[in-house]
């Protein structure tokens, strides 16, 4: 039985690093008459990843039922960048697991992929699952809920998070020890 799908549309972008899986899940989409509107990059120059993800992200919040899918090389730089808005929650994975529990326990609304990680055939088929899979709610929502929370928490506490304000942190700590020379 064919799974239904959990999202209407798709905002698709991508850096240099990710071009070519990009493409290919946008023939996928075309194939499987997936609606979706392509924020770039369109070659292969070198680009800045967080452009990209901004435009995607801002698709997903302005059009509800839209997923995000975002491509670099390794995908972190854009799932960094995307978690970055207030109401994205972005992925980043390479296997199929992940891909179906990202979006049935955490909502997931952004799929990062990395081209120099996976090729084309894995992005597509971790796309379509993406896209395929709903989200269970229950007890998954409350802990949702408490990431909502913590966005006004971080936003309040100016990024503190549970450091002690105003204490400046000794000199030299935490860098690394240096390796004795031999
Ligand atoms: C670009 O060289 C590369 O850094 C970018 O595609 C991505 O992998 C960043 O996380």
């Amino acid at each position: 039985m064919e799974q239904e799908r959990a999202f209407d549309s798709v905002a698709i972008g991508c850096d240099h690093g990710g071009l070519t899986i990009k493409e290919a899940i946008e023939a996928y989409l075309q194939e499987a008459g997936i609606p979706f509107t392509d924020c770039g990059t369109f070659t292969p120059d070198s680009v800045d990843y967080p452009i990209y993800a901004a435009k995607v992200c801002r698709l997903v919040l302005d059009r509800p039922g839209t997923a995000g899918i975002l491509c670099c090389g390794t995908g972190i730089g854009m799932s960094i960048a995307a978690n970055k808005c207030r109401g994205i929650r972005a992925s980043v994975l390479s296997d199929a697991f992940s891909a179906e529990m990202t979006r049935r326990h955490n909502n997931a609304n952004v799929l990062c992929l990395g081209g120099r990680v996976i090729g084309p055939e894995k992005a597509v088929e971790l796309a379509d699952l993406f896209l395929h899979t709903s989200f269970e709610g229950g007890r998954h929502q409350r802990r949702l809920d408490e990431l909502e929370q913590m966005e006004d928490l971080l936003a309040d506490s100016a990024g503190s998070c549970g450091g002690q304000p105003g204490k400046t942190a000794e000199k030299g700590a935490g860098k690394r020890p240096k390796k004795a020379k031999k």
